[in-house]
């Protein structure tokens, strides 16, 4: 099959089906960004290296530099953006909302990406230390803050979806 020929793919996006003929090279983060209109997903580099084009992907939602998956490995996948992850009712997610209310962002170019993964972070350890929320992210890099008030904003979203799963029944 020669590369310009385009590929049907399907995929889950924010919770609506997308269906799509794509050229095989077109990058997830091209796809999302170009085509579906999720400008909520940014790109920083060209190497692969500052996080800023994180999504989650499959079930449960992994974190992945969608820079690095081509649009047709993600067929049949569910992604979530950034776009997708407040709740039906609009309501911000705990991690989004303790990012603007502890000022873990300065201009925000890496906000969409660092918020996906600490949301992945918090899946995999829902009560995560210093040191591991700066492992966890050490794949997301912002030149504006220094981290500190991105890992206090992490540690406020752990105990408030702690206490959120504290009061919601059996
Ligand atoms: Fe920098 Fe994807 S755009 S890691
Ligand atoms: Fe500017 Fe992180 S807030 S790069």
């Amino acid at each position: 099959m020669s590369s310009s020929q385009r590929v049907r793919v399907s995929i889950d996006v924010d919770g609506s089906r997308y269906v799509d003929d794509v050229d095989p090279r077109t990058l997830l983060v091209q796809h999302l960004r170009e085509r579906l209109g999720k400008v909520g997903t940014v790109v920083g580099c060209d190497t692969s290296n500052c996080g800023s084009c994180t999504v989650l992907m499959g079930e449960p939602g992994r974190a992945v530099k969608s820079c690095s998956v081509l649009a047709v490995q993600a067929a049949g996948a569910s992604v979530t953006t950034i776009e997708g992850l407040a709740g039906p009712d609009g309501g911000l997610h705990a991690v989004q909302r303790a990012f603007h209310e502890l000022h873990a962002l300065q201009c925000g170019f890496c906000t969409p990406g660092m918020i996906m993964s600490a949301v992945d972070l918090l899946r995999e350890n829902p009560d995560p230390s210093e040191d591991e929320i700066r492992e966890g992210l050490s794949g997301n890099l912002c030149r504006c803050t220094g981290y500190q008030n991105i890992v206090r904003a992490v540690q406020t979203a752990a105990r408030e979806m702690a206490a959120a799963r504290e009061t919601q029944p059996a």
